[in-house]
């Protein structure tokens, strides 16, 4: 029988905590695709996940990893077949339902997304879950009427993977990127990203939100949620759009009808997990040809499987720069 090694999550005695542990396939939770894992990554909510700083995990024990990218080795749903090339994402993946930290996931064939021809499992995995949800962003707000001549569009979190790739897709398109961060030092980082503007986010002073500010904005894109995504959208323009993606400063948001009503602004909700199968398709399709983050996807750093849990801790302090890459099965940057 067929054995490998997975990161699972346990809760024991009320606490959650997260080892390496050997399974077979018939451990791992039901689906119709077996798909062998090249690559996975480290998102935010994994760091949350993985000790249980974050409610996130649904089920215990659980193979942690809320992405994956992969081939087929096996399928009983006749839309995949073995060697197919895939990444796997959102819905319930490391959080209900074993995830991508393991040399194979079981999943539902709808949860199975086809790689672009030119997308190898690192590609997709230099952007993961975080890369998608930036893109995810930038097609809602297009969708709801932003175009570069609109104006400038703010990103919060900018050093981080959502931000990262988010700064580099928009100044891909021509949007002049307002890059709010609060490292200093990656001012450099941010510019050669695609950066036109970067801001320190200790310069705002965000005790005191009027209703109503300078409209500055055309658009913004705020992994932080809290008190800045109020400011964010106090400082719109008329028609101003908001994709509010994270919380990694919180999940709260004291905000006014102001911008809404005086200014129509627009604050979309952005969700990864969900999103239907046509959409997510179509937003790997575009990650792997025109908004490729070339830039981004060059700065990785590629960890092995054995350090993952070493990782987990400059997520939760906000210390990371890009994306991380956990290299997971066979070492080869290729299929
Ligand atoms: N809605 C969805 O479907 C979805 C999908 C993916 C991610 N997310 C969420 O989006 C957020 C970003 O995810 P990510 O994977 O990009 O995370 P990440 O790589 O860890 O980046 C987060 C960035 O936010 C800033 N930051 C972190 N902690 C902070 C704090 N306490 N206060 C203020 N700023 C802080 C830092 O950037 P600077 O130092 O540059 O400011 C950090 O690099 C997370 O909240 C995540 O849960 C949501």
């Amino acid at each position: 029988m067929t054995t490998f090694k997975a990161y699972r999550t346990f809760e024991e005695n009320g606490a959650v905590s997260s080892r390496f542990v050997t399974l077979s396939l018939d451990e791992l939770d039901h689906g119709e695709v077996i798909v062998r894992t090249k690559y996975s990554t480290i998102n935010y909510k994994d760091a949350l996940s993985h000790n249980g700083t974050g409610k996130i995990m649904r089920k215990f024990p659980c193979v942690a990893g809320i992405d994956m990218a992969g081939t087929v080795e096996a399928s009983s749903d006749a839309r995949w077949k073995k060697g197919d090339k895939v990444i796997v994402h959102g819905y319930d993946l490391g959080v209900a339902h074993d995830g991508g930290y393991a040399e194979y996931v079981r999943v539902p064939a709808a949860w199975v997304v086809r790689r672009p021809e030119s997308m190898t499992a690192f590609d997709a995995m230099t952007m993961g879950t975080a890369g998608y949800t930036a893109a995810l962003a930038i097609e809602l707000m297009q969708h709801n009427g932003l175009v570069p001549a609109s104006g400038p569009v703010a990103v919060t979190g900018a050093t981080g993977g959502v931000g990262s790739v988010a700064v580099e897709i928009l100044a891909k398109l021509g949007y002049h990127v307002v890059a709010i961060t609060g490292k200093a030092e990656e001012s450099d980082y941010l510019k050669g990203i695609g950066a036109s503007e970067v801001l320190r986010r200790q310069s705002l002073d965000l005790t005191k939100i009027r209703p109503l500010d300078k409209a500055t904005y055309a658009g913004a894109i705020d992994n932080l949620g809290g008190d800045i995504l109020a400011w964010l959208l106090s400082v719109q323009k008329v028609g101003g759009v908001v994709g509010s993606v994270g919380l990694a400063a919180g999940y709260k948001l004291n905000t006014t009808v102001m911008p809404f009503i005086l200014r129509g602004v627009h604050l979309l909700g952005v969700d990864s997990s969900g999103t239907p199968m046509a959409l997510r398709q179509k937003i790997w399709n575009k990650l792997a040809v025109e908004w490729r983050p070339d830039r981004v996807h060059d700065q990785v750093r590629t960890i092995d499987f054995d350090e993952l849990p070493t990782h987990f801790d400059a997520y939760l302090k906000g210390l990371v720069r890009g994306r991380t890459v956990v290299r997971v099965g066979a070492d080869t940057h290729g299929g």
